[in-house]
């Protein structure tokens, strides 16, 4: 039996890249996005997150072998809470139940480089303390205030400290569950095509996520090591980021931080 993938944000970019790579190995994937998917839903709220998982319970059954969440905005507005990390951890934690019925389930969910910048501490403990209002509410006080920048590196990190702590807790590693976060640097999708346009932006992207291997990243890179994560042959990582950035990471961090 061909293994089963839930991809969100399989309408475009990583998420895309993703599905084609599966696809082209036999594998069956159920999109999840706002248009052009086999679930069409809006994860930004929980009604969406619900009609995702009603919609994924239709289409794959039971039993889904892997789940991948590409969905994300990096528009800065306090959407990035509801999309970025409860439209992630919503999802994950609402298919559990389907993806303990694998017989090696596997999980990946997309963090950033950006998750290791300086970020907005009280929206980061917000999501991580699961409550989503209190989030938005300092998500928008940020906005207001001009300083919208530290909400998507706030996500982000809290994504990636999120499926950390939960990738050893009961439910997860003890069910066979492997759950990893891949980190990408900058990849070139419709996310980043108007950083190109403003030659300001770009000088200051190059400054911070320098990507000495290879330059800025198709989504096909990206896509190659969450397809690898969430395979049957990925049997022992997890609690893991993967940075796929092309050495920015190691470059702008501590070479003794591992
Ligand atoms: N592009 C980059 O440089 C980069 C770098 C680091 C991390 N990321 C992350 O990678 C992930 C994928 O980014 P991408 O570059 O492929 O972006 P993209 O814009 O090409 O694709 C994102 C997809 O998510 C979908 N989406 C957005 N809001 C949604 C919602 N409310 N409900 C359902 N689907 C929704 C979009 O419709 C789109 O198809 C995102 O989480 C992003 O934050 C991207």
């Amino acid at each position: 039996m061909p293994r089963r993938t839930v991809i969100t944000g399989s309408a475009a970019g990583i998420g895309r890249a993703l599905a084609d790579q599966l696809r082209g190995r036999g594998e069956d994937v159920v999109g999840v996005d706002l248009r052009d998917a086999e679930v069409v839903a809006d994860l930004s709220t929980p009604e969406g997150r619900a009609a995702a998982v009603a919609g994924v319970r239709e289409l794959a059954g039971d039993r889904v072998d892997a789940l991948v969440t590409c969905a994300g905005v990096a528009e800065p507005s306090p959407l990035m809470v509801r999309i970025n990390y409860f439209g992630t951890v919503g999802l994950v934690t609402a298919l559990q139940p389907l993806l303990a019925a694998s017989s090696a389930p596997r999980v990946a969910v997309i963090g950033s480089i950006s998750g290791t910048m300086g970020n907005d501490d009280r929206v980061r403990q917000a999501c991580l303390d699961g409550d989503e209002e209190a989030g938005v509410t300092r998500a928008a006080e940020l906005t207001d205030s001009g300083r919208p920048h530290s909400i998507y590196p706030a996500t982000k990190a809290a994504v990636a400290e999120w499926a950390r702590r939960t990738s050893v807790s009961p439910g997860w590693a003890d069910a066979g569950i492997a759950l990893n976060v891949v980190a990408p640097g900058v990849v070139l999708t419709q996310m980043t095509t108007g950083l190109f346009e403003d030659p300001v932006m770009r000088e200051l992207m190059d400054a911070a996520v320098p990507m000495p291997l290879n330059g800025y990243a198709p989504p096909e890179a990206v896509a190659k090591v969450l397809a690898f994560l969430v395979s049957e042959d990925n049997t022992h990582v997890t609690g893991q980021v993967v940075y796929v950035d092309g050495g920015a990471e190691v470059s702008t961090r501590s070479a003794d931080l591992f």
